[in-house]
């Protein structure tokens, strides 16, 4: 079942996105929390920082997986989704850092640390919530689009487009790294619920492409019309 909620503002989306997940940790406070990085999630992340400072919220037992990161780059750089982790959610709340999973980016066998990171998700008995956010090309995680959907974690080559719309982080594009490893459809797909939230008149497109239109590798976003609990929260700004 597919829930389509559209609010008019960030704030409203960033507030009912963190209630969801909010939901999910007191439910069940050592669920597995699929976290997106890109600043769709930044205001949903700053509300859990605050339900957990005002003692609502307990990260203690949460383990986390991130859905990707840049090919080259570690933990370190400004840039890694690692770095932008901790900097958005992990050193705000009292999430133990030992739980929380990022792709190395770095790993000198990629092939093996796609295997790892598919057998962490499944020693995990999967991810409870998924949170995604979705690129203007449709893509979820770095799951780009192409010709068929790949199961598991795997290496991408990033879009020209995302590329693009990644270069307001860097100095220039390029230096924006050109290949990621993400998690696959088969994680996300597997995941028990799914959020994805989008936020801005420029993703409205994207959005109905991919929850009303045809179901196709090509919008990779898409195979969510498949998924049994899916919500989507569309903001207008
Ligand atoms: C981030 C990720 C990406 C982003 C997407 C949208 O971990 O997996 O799929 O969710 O690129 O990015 P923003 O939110 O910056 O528009």
């Amino acid at each position: 079942m597919m829930k389509f909620i559209t609010v008019k503002t960030y704030e409203e989306l960033s507030k009912k996105a963190a209630s969801i997940i909010a939901s999910q940790v007191i439910l069940k406070p050592n669920c597995v929390l699929g976290l997106a990085t890109g600043s769709s999630p930044v205001g949903t992340y700053k509300n859990l920082i605050k339900w957990c400072a005002d003692g609502d919220l307990d990260f203690s037992a949460v383990r986390s997986i991130n859905l990707d990161e840049y090919i080259g780059l570690d933990g370190t750089h400004e840039q890694s989704y690692r770095y932008f982790m901790n900097d958005n959610l992990f050193n705000h709340v009292n999430i133990d850092k030992a739980n929380t999973y990022v792709p190395s980016g770095i790993a000198t066998d990629l092939d093996a640390e796609c295997k790892a990171y598919d057998a962490r998700v499944e020693a995990f008995g999967g991810i409870d919530l998924q949170l995604l956010g979705i690129g203007l090309d449709g893509h979820i995680g770095f799951n780009e689009p192409c010709d068929e959907f790949v199961k598991g974690t795997n290496v991408v080559e990033l879009d020209e487009s995302t590329i693009e719309a990644n270069a307001r982080f860097f100095d220039s594009a390029d230096e924006v790294p050109k290949k990621a490893i993400t998690l696959g459809m088969g994680a996300i797909m597997q995941a028990k619920a799914v959020l994805l939230i989008a936020n801005g008149e420029k993703k409205r497109e994207i959005v109905e492409k991919a929850f009303f239109g045809p179901i196709t590798p090509m919008v990779p976003a898409s195979i969510l019309q498949l998924h049994p609990n899916v919500t989507v929260i569309f903001s207008e700004n």
